[in-house]
Formats: structure tokens, C-alpha cells, sequence
């Protein structure tokens, strides 16, 4: 990368239930317009990389998602002329993704440049190979049960950083607990 764009901030972000339930069915069972609010406000305008199958959990009418790039991974051809076609980014892996995006960062992004929006096997990839370094994770205090997990972050390569509220949970409109865990990969600075 000699001479090259500089080093992108990797985030993940998800929201899980208590359990690390993040999805059923190829959707997410619960409605949190609280935590929906959260993720427009922490990836802001960043880029998006996600999954097939979580492209396809967003209503047609809300994707892409507006104001940012959005990198979808397929390994199927059709499916990346589907992907296009659709305005967003087809790529063949997560790496390749994120190379694409390493080439444009945007300089005023704040907390992450890329986000890694999922799903289960997205998360995982990343965290088995270290491709990200902080981890923004919702907790949502429901008993809900589902077909798709977060990753376990590894104690020796992860540390948590923050919990807010630090006193417990937010309450949501709808009376459902919820807190947001502020992950980091050990090593890897505060900027
Ligand atoms: N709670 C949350 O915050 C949250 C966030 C995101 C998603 N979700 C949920 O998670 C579920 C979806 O997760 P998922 O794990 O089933 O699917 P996913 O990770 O969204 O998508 C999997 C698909 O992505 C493509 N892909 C992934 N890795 C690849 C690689 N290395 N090379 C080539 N292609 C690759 C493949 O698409 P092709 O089959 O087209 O090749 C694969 O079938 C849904 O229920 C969704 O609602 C929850």
C-alpha cells in the first residue's frame, strides 16, 4: 500500500438478543425503531458491506441503503447483475470488498470508515480473520428465539470498551430493554 490510500477504520456493527440470536428466517425478529435510529447515526455516511442474504432482508424500497456505498458479497454471477441492476456493489468475497472500499475513504467519517452490516457468516469471516477492529454491538434484552448468531469475540483478541447506559438498559418505546456495547480489538488504538 506504499504511496497508497491510508489504512481503513473496520467496524462491525449488529444488534443481537441476549442469547446472540441477530436473525430468523432471513430477518431480524424484533422491531426497535430506537435501534434502527442508532445504526443510521453511527454509520452516517459511510460505506456498508453485507451479505447476500442481508441485502435481500432489506425492503426492496429502503435498498441501498441512501447516502453511502453499498457492497453486497455474492459468489453467483446473476446475483451480481441482480445487485447492480439494484445501484448497489456486487464483490466475490469480503476482502475484495473491502479493498474496493480502501481506494475512496472518506475523511470526515467518524467512529469507523467501512461497516461490516452482516450477516452471521459476514461477522464470522471477519472475526476469524481480523478484519475488523471494533465491534458496536446493541443488546436487546428479549428471549427471542432464531437461526442466525453473532460471533463470539475472543477474549484474548477482544476487549469491551464501553456500555451505555453504564447504569443497565434503556428502555425503548415499546418497554423493551435494550443497551449498546462498544467492542475493540486489542491492539488496535482509539483514533
Ligand atoms: N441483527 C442484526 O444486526 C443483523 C444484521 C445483518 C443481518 N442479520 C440477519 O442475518 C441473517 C443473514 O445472515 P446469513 O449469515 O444467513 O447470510 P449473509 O451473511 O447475509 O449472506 C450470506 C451470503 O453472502 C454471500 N457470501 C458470504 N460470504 C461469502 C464469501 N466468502 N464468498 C462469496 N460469497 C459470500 C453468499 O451469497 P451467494 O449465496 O449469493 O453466493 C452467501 O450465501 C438474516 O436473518 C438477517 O436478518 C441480522
Amino acid at each position: 500500500m506504499t504511496g497508497g490510500p491510508r489504512q481503513p477504520r473496520i467496524g462491525m456493527i449488529w444488534a443481537q438478543t441476549v442469547d446472540g440470536v441477530i436473525g430468523a428466517e432471513g430477518g431480524m425478529p424484533w422491531h426497535l425503531p430506537e435501534d434502527l435510529r442508532h445504526f443510521r447515526r453511527t454509520t452516517a455516511a459511510a460505506p456498508l458491506i453485507m451479505g447476500r442474504k442481508t441485502w435481500e432482508s432489506l425492503p426492496a424500497r429502503f435498498r441501498p441503503l441512501p447516502g453511502r456505498r453499498n457492497v453486497v458479497i455474492t459468489s453467483s454471477d446473476d446475483r451480481a447483475a441482480e445487485i447492480t441492476g439494484a445501484g448497489a456493489e456486487p464483490v466475490s468475497s469480503l476482502p475484495a470488498g473491502l479493498d474496493l472500499l480502501s481506494a475512496t475513504l472518506r475523511s470526515e467519517a467518524e467512529e469507523a470508515d467501512i461497516w461490516i452490516m452482516g450477516g452471521g457468516s459476514v461477522y464470522a469471516r471477519a472475526v476469524a480473520e481480523d478484519l475488523a477492529e471494533l465491534a458496536v454491538v446493541t443488546v436487546i434484552d428479549l428471549p427471542e428465539p432464531g437461526d442466525t448468531l453473532a460471533p463470539t469475540l475472543p477474549k484474548d483478541r477482544w476487549a469491551l470498551e464501553s456500555v451505555q447506559p453504564a447504569s443497565g438498559w434503556w428502555h425503548a418505546e415499546s418497554g423493551v430493554r435494550y443497551r449498546i456495547e462498544h467492542h475493540r480489538r486489542r491492539g488496535m488504538n482509539v483514533s
